[in-house]
């Protein structure tokens, strides 16, 4: 497997880790200010307007990064034009302006080494975890500070936007009867009747009412209708700590079970997930042979 070789753009990336310090401890002094002011203007109507503006405030972003895949072995450290694409997404994830801190949860060493080179909060996690929802859960119990919300960034989307991250964090913060927020983009046509690709449907306010392989909704003629604004669900999700301590602990439920998606557990355990719709062309590395895709399109576009 490829060797961890750190791209250089590191420097620049604690430059944005400087700034955004910056950032919090003006924040941190506003916060001061403020609370002159409401003293002044009533205590009571202070602390109604901070706990209102405050809800879920602190945010954390875990990308769960395992060595052992069945069908990839070392994925996260497989290089895409020249950085590992663990360092690609990391990058992308620190341009968020929603999250506190991004750590990435591992259960490997060489993972663990190569992210602590380019700069990353690492957590090691162990081997037992058997998905990336126990991996973010365990290293959240490890972190030291308190979070409200955790995002879960799949370490094999690297080119995921920030502006993804910071949407479905605003989504949850906004929705307080949802525990769990995710997002969805529209569905290619020639995707529709791949079962790899799960389809979404929501209700009029976008809290899902289902995820499915099959094609949803179904078009009585049985072929995919061009007028359909059918939604394709993206692996990023983020949800509220305190649900996330007793989700894994939820019993498999029956659709979960017979579609095989885990998010149908959270759903037919009657808690509500809010979805927003993004423009975002899927690029996730599942095999070997995706890492040529996704490179060429990254030069077809001069991405760096
Ligand atoms: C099904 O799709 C066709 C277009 O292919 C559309 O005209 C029709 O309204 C859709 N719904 C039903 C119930 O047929
Ligand atoms: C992860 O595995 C646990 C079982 O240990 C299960 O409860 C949970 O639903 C799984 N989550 C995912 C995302 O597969």
């Amino acid at each position: 497997m490829s060797i961890c070789t750190p791209s250089s753009s590191s420097s620049s990336s604690s430059s944005s880790s400087e700034s955004s310090s910056s950032t919090k401890a003006w924040i941190v002094h506003g916060v001061v200010v403020g609370a002159a002011v409401a003293v002044a203007l009533g205590a009571h109507v202070y602390l109604k307007h901070t706990r209102s503006a405050k809800f879920r405030s602190r945010v954390v972003g875990i990308i769960p990064a395992r060595f052992a895949s069945s069908r990839f072995q070392g994925k996260p450290l497989v290089q895409i034009l020249g950085k590992p694409m663990i360092q690609r997404t990391w990058e992308r994830a620190k341009m968020a302006t929603t999250l506190d801190q991004v750590v990435v949860a591992t259960d490997d060493e060489k993972i663990a080494e190569c992210c602590r080179g380019f700069g990353a909060d690492v957590i090691m996690t162990s081997e037992s975890c058997r998905n990336g929802t126990e991996r973010c859960n365990e290293a959240l119990q490890k972190l030291e500070k308190k979070y409200d919300v955790v995002v879960n960034i799949q370490g094999d989307e690297p080119l995921i936007e920030p502006e993804v991250i910071d949407g479905i964090v605003k989504a949850l913060q906004a929705a307080p009867d949802a525990v769990f927020s995710t997002a969805v983009t529209s569905l290619k046509p020639e995707d529709a009747f791949d079962p790899n690709r799960v389809k979404c449907v929501v209700d009029t306010r976008g809290y899902a009412v289902y995820f499915s392989r099959g094609l949803i909704p179904y078009n009585k003629s049985g072929k995919v209708n061009p007028h359909f604004p059918y939604l394709l669900h993206l692996g990023i999700q983020s949800y509220d700590t305190k649900f996330l301590k007793i989700y894994p602990e939820l019993p498999p439920t029956p659709l979960q079970l017979e579609e095989d998606l885990e998010q149908l557990k959270v759903l037919e355990n009657g808690y509500k997930m809010k979805v927003i719709k993004v423009d975002h062309e899927a690029h996730g590395v599942d095999t070997p042979e995706d890492v040529e895709k996704i490179e060429g399109f990254m030069r077809e576009r001069n991405l760096p």
